[in-house]
């Protein structure tokens, strides 16, 4: 579904990727983990097209296309998802307004009729519900106010209804409630556990992935993958820490 080849990025004219190569297929859940600044909120800026990160050298496909020549919206049509570490806040638009307006801007690019107020709101409901989500918090402004796990919450509310194939989650698990880990591991399963699906996880800690069980997980330092595994990596890495890996 996608391959990332000898990725080399740029932010400004300091170097962050470096020669990344990484494969996900149809059906898997990756894992990325690595040290504070390796470059894994980089990795899911330059694959969703955020302005400002230039991509040097090598190539990224997704489903057979070559995703770096599509605009960020075209790649969110395509099916990609960013789910942010740092969640933005848009006063004056609200929840509703917002994902209906993207889901319906991503419907249209791909043929599909709009959805009604009337037929979106029963989506919005439903999965906001399944996250645990009030629909007050769905009627006002995208994410002012929200606490830390109350944005995160809502990241999983947006990408169940967008409902992607493929989902990049930044640090989905950092700030949230020992209920609301797994109420959100819970929704990651229910929404992307599909074999026409796939998610890259990044996080810091193993204890997501005892909910979301990873098919690899891949350690990202220095602007590459230094070392990919199962399950267990994520333990050795809680218990060893990564300069134990490095020596
Ligand atoms: N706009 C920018 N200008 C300069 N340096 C930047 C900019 N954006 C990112 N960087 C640098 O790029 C490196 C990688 O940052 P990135 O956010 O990808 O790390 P990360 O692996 O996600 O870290 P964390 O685990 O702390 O979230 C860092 O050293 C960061 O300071
Ligand atoms: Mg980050």
């Amino acid at each position: 579904m996608l391959q990332i080849n000898n990725l080399h990025a740029n932010v400004g004219d300091k170097p962050i990727l470096k020669g990344l190569t990484l494969s996900l297929n149809a059906g898997e859940i990756h894992a990325i983990m690595g040290p504070n600044g390796a470059g894994k909120s980089t990795l899911g800026y330059v694959l969703s097209g955020r302005p400002g990160y230039e991509v040097t050298e090598g190539s990224v496909t997704f489903n057979g296309q070559d995703l770096l020549a599509l605009e960020p919206h075209e790649r969110a049509a395509a099916g990609l998802f960013l789910g942010f570490q740092y969640p933005v806040e848009i006063p004056g638009v609200s929840n509703v307004q917002f994902l209906r307006e993207a889901l319906n801007a991503q419907r249209k690019y791909r043929g599909e009729a709009p959805l009604t107020g009337g037929e979106f709101l029963k989506v919005a409901r439903e999965q906001a519900g399944a996250l645990g989500m009030d629909m007050e918090m769905l009627k006002r402004p995208v994410n002012v106010g929200f606490s830390g796990g109350e944005k995160k919450r809502n990241e999983m509310v947006q990408m169940g209804i967008i409902d992607p194939a493929l989902a990049i989650l930044d640090e989905t698990d950092s700030g949230l409630d020992i209920d609301a880990l797994r109420t959100v591991g819970d929704g990651i399963n229910r929404i992307m556990r599909k074999p026409d699906k796939a998610v890259l996880l990044i996080t810091h800690y193993q204890r997501l992935l005892d909910y979301v069980k990873p098919d690899f997980v891949h350690v990202l330092d220095g602007g590459r993958i230094t070392r990919t595994g199962g399950a267990d990596l994520a333990l050795e890495l809680e218990r060893d820490g990564y300069k134990e890996l490095a020596a």
